[in-house]
Formats: structure tokens, C-alpha cells, sequence
């Protein structure tokens, strides 16, 4: 069979990224996948399609809310579930068929199957073996599952489940306010299903700043989501087609339960690393089941490389490209790098919440001296005239040097806005920095440069 510079195993954002990388860095590469189209989960069932249905059901929410005021007049639009998805499917074909294209004119072969690495050197798919001088484990991650809950992708289902349902539900249960759990319950609420949050801790989405948590819970039950905090969900049952849904009210110690048609698990998602035999030529795992791999991304195995989910670090499509990109470059001969702590976290909610750096928690935990640079969207112009106003952006920078530490921005398109201050980051800048760049208006960027004033003399528009 071929014999290659690189094989990839997997194709999804880190996969098909670190791809396109090697090839333009002159080395013959093929990229392993067994799915019928390109792009991994998040072209497929994940990232994508989702944007499409928030985006879908966003605009009959404007409708519904916002466009009378506007003096738009007329019946809302009803909803053709049936058409929804196509459009959905639209997305997702024209995402998956520009990989394609991408790999003709990069000149990297598609393998198409299911791969496993009979030993260093040699991936196999079906009977066939493939030889490469190295070989790099793209194959990202599954849905987690949750004992007592069991998933049939009909009445109770993953993400994946939850993105094609046959019909949107009157009474649906979320299990999880992480970031599958939020987006997908607005997407239903939104589209008219009553919502109900079960989450194991006090707060939603853990990690995330807690100020921007309370904002965000408070938006989100304004929008009409439902929440049971501090339960731990015990099982599920299914009876003709309706579900059960137990849980332990962790303080109370009480037990209560709840009915639905749908219920959603997300919980979380694990490595999916099944089937590529990697105990048998001694990859380590790590007790999470995740590859473990140095600097360099290449696992205790010499040639065989790991990225993106199936490794340790955040599940996000962007953290696995970059590590695709700085992967090739290593295996190039050049110097591959990742910065780790400038990761931004965005979830596509509306209003959007994202993050970059360091949480005031974490600031406050660390006994480090920093000061906050807060301001409202409901100062700028923009975001008024557009009826999103609720949210604000935080700046945290160092007391003595002024030198940003975090941000936190929860408002009208909050995951475009965070990249200004992940680049000012990456250049080491001060608040100030920031503060001093002429931002145009009226634009909701004008929030951020309104934050890092804050952190100065103060917000003009406060
Ligand atoms: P998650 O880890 O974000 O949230 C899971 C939630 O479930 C947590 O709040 C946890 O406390 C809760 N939970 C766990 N066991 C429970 C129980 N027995 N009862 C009640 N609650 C329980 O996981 P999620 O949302 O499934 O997402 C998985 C991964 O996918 C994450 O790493 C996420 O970053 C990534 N992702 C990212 C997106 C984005 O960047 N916009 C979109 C979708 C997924």
C-alpha cells in the first residue's frame, strides 16, 4: 500500500487542520476517516449544526419579542421543523464538502474507513496497511455516560440525538448546564419546548467566572429556562415513549422526579480512543482515559502523535486546530507552540458568553493583587438599539502593572468580541493598551475598550 510522511487518524478540526498543515509544509499525508463526510463531530454533530439551529431559532425569538417594537407588524413565523432541518443539513454539507475540497487541492488523500496501529509505523484500515513515517491520533471524543441514565438516542438522547429530533418536545429535561446543556435547551426553549436544567452543582457552567455564571443563569430563566440546581440525577426510565427522570437534591437530601418527552444528557464527553489498539502497542492513557503526550504532542510511543480531545486539556474544536497546526510544524522539523493559558471559551447562547485568562475566583484564590474594569452593555448604543443590552464586559488586570490578566464578556456577540483582547494578550498589553486604541462606533467593541478604561481613570459612558 502507500507509503506516507504523515497519517492522521481522524478529521475533525484537529484532524483535518493538522492535514492541511503537513501538506503545505511539503509532506505526503493522508488522513484516516470513517464517517461519510469530513469534519469530525463538530462539522458533523456538534459545533456546526448547532450554530445553525440557534441561529434558526434566535431569529423567531426576535420575531416574537422584538420586532413589533421595531414597527415590523405582522403574525410570527411559524415554525416547519422539517425545514429547519434542512437548512441544518445545507450547513453542514457545505462545511463538510469545503474540507473535501480543501484536501483535493492540498493533495491529501482521504482513507476511508475506521483505523487501528497494528504497531509504529503502520495504520490499518480494513485489510489494507498503510505506512507512514509518522502517525498522528486525531480521533476526539464521545458522549459520557451516566449510570441509571441510558441513552436511545429517541426519548433519551446525546447531542447528537438532540440535534435531529423527530419533533421539538413540549416538556424537555436537561441533564447538565454545561455548555451542550445550555445551548441545546435554548435552542428548544426557544422553539417552544418547556426547559428544565438539572445540575449537579450550585452553579451553572462550571469554570466560568461566577459573576458571569449568576448574570448568565439570571438571563437565561428570564428567557423562560427552567433550573434545578444542586441535584444529582439517579436514573431514567422510559415508558411509552415519556421519560422519568429521578434526582437526590444533594442538600436536603430529598429525592423528587420529573416527567418529560426528551431528555438530553450532557454530561460531558470523554476521549474516543476504542479500536485503534493503542494497549497493544503500549500507548499510555491517563486514569481520564486520555492520551498522554509531551511538549511535542508525541505519546511514549517514538512516531505516534496525539491532538485535540483524545488528549488532555479543554474539548474545543480551536484548541484541537491549533495543536493540529503546531503538531505538522514539529514533524516538519520546525517549532510547533500552543498557548495554553489564552484559550478563549465561548458559549453561543444568546446573549453569547465568553472568556479568555484568568476568572476573578481563580485571581482571588491566588492571593494576586488585580483590579476590575467593568462595564455594561446597557451604556452602549448599539446594543441598545438592538434590544441586547443585558450582559457586560469585565477586564481583570494586575494592580501594580496594568497588565491584562483575564476578560469576561457576556452580551450581544460576545465570541467575536473576546479576540481583541486575546490578541492584546498575546502581545503582553496593559489595559491601557486597550483603553487608548480608537474603537469605531457606534460597535458593541466599544464595550471592550469601555472596560479597560475601567480599569484606568473610568468608563466614559458609565
Ligand atoms: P460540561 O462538562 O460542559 O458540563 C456538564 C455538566 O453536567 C456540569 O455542569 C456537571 O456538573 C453536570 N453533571 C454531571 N453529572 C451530573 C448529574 N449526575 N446530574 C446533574 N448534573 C450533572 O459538558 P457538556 O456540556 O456535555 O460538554 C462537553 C464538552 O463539549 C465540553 O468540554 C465542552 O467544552 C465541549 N463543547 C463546547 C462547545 C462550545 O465551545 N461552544 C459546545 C458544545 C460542547
Amino acid at each position: 500500500m502507500a507509503s506516507y510522511d504523515v497519517i492522521i487518524i481522524g478529521s475533525g478540526p484537529g484532524g483535518y487542520v493538522a492535514a492541511i498543515r503537513c501538506a503545505q509544509l511539503g509532506l505526503k499525508t493522508a488522513c484516516v476517516e470513517g464517517r461519510e463526510t469530513l469534519g469530525g463531530t463538530c462539522l458533523n454533530v456538534g459545533c456546526i449544526p448547532s450554530k445553525a439551529l440557534l441561529h434558526a431559532s434566535h431569529m423567531l425569538h426576535e420575531a416574537e419579542h422584538n420586532f413589533a417594537a421595531m414597527g415590523l407588524k405582522g403574525k410570527s413565523p411559524s415554525v416547519d421543523w422539517k425545514q429547519m432541518q434542512a437548512y441544518k443539513q445545507d450547513t453542514i454539507d457545505g462545511n463538510t464538502k469545503g474540507i473535501e475540497f480543501l484536501f483535493k487541492k492540498n493533495k491529501i488523500d482521504w482513507i476511508k474507513g475506521w483505523a487501528s496501529i497494528p504497531e509504529a509505523g503502520k495504520v490499518k484500515v480494513g485489510e489494507d496497511i498503510h505506512e507512514a513515517k509518522n502517525i498522528i491520533i486525531a480521533s476526539g471524543s464521545e458522549p459520557a455516560s451516566l449510570k441509571g441514565v441510558e441513552v436511545d438516542e429517541e426519548t433519551v438522547v446525546s447531542s447528537t440525538g438532540a440535534l435531529k429530533l423527530d419533533k421539538i418536545p413540549k416538556k424537555m429535561v436537561v441533564i447538565g448546564a454545561g455548555v451542550i446543556g445550555l445551548e441545546m435547551g435554548s435552542i428548544y426553549g426557544r422553539l417552544g419546548a418547556e426547559v428544565t436544567v438539572i445540575e449537579y452543582l450550585d452553579a451553572i457552567t462550571p469554570g466560568m467566572d461566577s459573576e458571569v455564571q449568576k448574570t448568565f443563569q439570571r438571563i437565561l430563566k428570564k428567557q423562560g429556562l427552567k433550573f434545578v440546581m444542586g441535584a444529582a440525577v439517579q436514573s431514567c426510565e422510559v415508558k411509552n415513549g415519556k421519560a422519568t427522570v429521578k434526582y437526590t437534591l444533594r442538600k436536603k437530601e430529598t429525592e423528587a422526579e420529573i416527567e418529560a418527552d426528551t431528555v438530553l444528557l450532557a454530561t460531558g464527553r470523554r476521549p474516543y480512543t476504542g479500536g485503534l489498539g493503542l494497549d497493544k502497542i503500549g500507548v499510555e492513557l491517563s486514569e481520564r482515559g486520555q492520551i498522554k503526550t509531551g511538549d511535542d504532542w508525541q505519546t511514549n510511543v517514538k512516531g505516534i502523535y496525539a491532538i485535540g480531545d483524545a488528549i488532555d486539556g479543554p474539548m474545543l474544536a480551536h484548541k484541537a486546530e491549533d495543536e493540529g497546526m503546531a503538531c505538522a510544524e514539529v514533524l516538519a522539523g520546525n517549532h510547533g507552540h500552543v498557548n495554553y493559558g489564552l484559550i478563549p471559551g465561548v458559549i453561543y447562547t444568546h446573549p453569547e458568553v465568553a472568556n479568555v485568562g484568568a476568572t476573578e475566583d481563580a485571581l482571588k484564590e491566588e492571593g494576586r493583587d488585580y483590579k476590575v474594569g467593568k462595564f455594561s452593555f446597557m451604556g452602549n448604543g448599539r446594543a441598545k438599539a438592538n434590544f441586547a443590552a443585558d450582559g457586560f464586559v469585565k477586564i481583570l488586570a494586575d494592580k501594580e502593572t496594568d497588565r491584562i490578566l483575564g476578560c469576561h464578556i457576556i452580551g450581544p456577540s460576545a465570541g467575536d468580541l473576546i479576540h481583541e483582547v486575546c490578541v492584546a494578550m498575546e502581545f503582553g498589553a496593559a489595559a491601557q493598551d486597550l483603553a487608548m486604541t480608537c474603537h469605531a462606533h457606534p460597535t458593541y467593541s466599544e464595550a471592550v475598550r469601555e472596560a479597560a478604561l475601567a480599569c484606568g481613570d473610568g468608563a466614559i459612558h458609565a
